[in-house]
């Protein structure tokens, strides 16, 4: 096992280390810890980036090319309420396609962006799981989740409506 990577370690990531403690031997498993840095902090920061460089000894370049290459990793902020919108066959065939243009309309957001406000991001995903429901969004914000189905243009930019206006305390688009 190499050398434990400890002095030029950045404060501030200490939910990171015991992840890259644990990976950072294993052949090929950047994409793991990359994996494992969104999910604690929402997107990989540059900031990351150099923590897992100093800790596995890849150099940031490369971190940085696999991070940008996979579409999974955001590399911003996310918003604080993440809409997963599915593109599976199920949801697809019942256009879903029309759903994410609705939002990307309604939030002036594209697949993958966040609102200028913080508030969203959207993402499209694999199926959710509950395809005699489709389509269907989950969104997730920092007190749980929420499954939406049988979605339609109207109840999408109500339910978008809802939050835009519990977060500015009334002043809804
Ligand atoms: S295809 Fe959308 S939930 Fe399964």
């Amino acid at each position: 096992m190499n050398a434990a990577p400890t002095g030029s370690i950045r404060p501030g990531f200490a939910e990171l280390e015991p992840v890259v403690a644990r990976y950072r031997d294993i052949r090929g498993s950047l994409i793991t810890i990359l994996q494992k840095t969104q999910e604690i902090y929402g997107w990989i920061s540059e900031d990351a980036i150099d923590f897992i460089a100093s800790g596995t000894g890849i150099p940031p370049a490369r971190i940085y090319g696999v991070a940008t290459f996979y579409t999974q990793f955001r590399l911003k902020p996310a918003g604080k309420y993440m809409l997963m919108l599915c593109k599976g066959t199920a949801c697809h065939v019942n256009s879903s396609d029309e759903i994410r243009a609705v939002i990307s309309s309604y939030l002036g957001i594209a697949d993958g962006e966040t609102s200028p406000d913080g508030l969203f991001t959207l993402n499209t995903v694999s199926c959710l799981g509950c395809c005699s429901l489709a389509p269907v969004m989950m969104i997730q914000n920092p007190d749980g989740e929420e499954t939406f189905g049988s979605l339609t243009r109207e109840r999408v930019q109500s339910i978008l409506g809802d939050i835009i206006e519990k977060e500015r305390g009334g002043a809804a688009q």
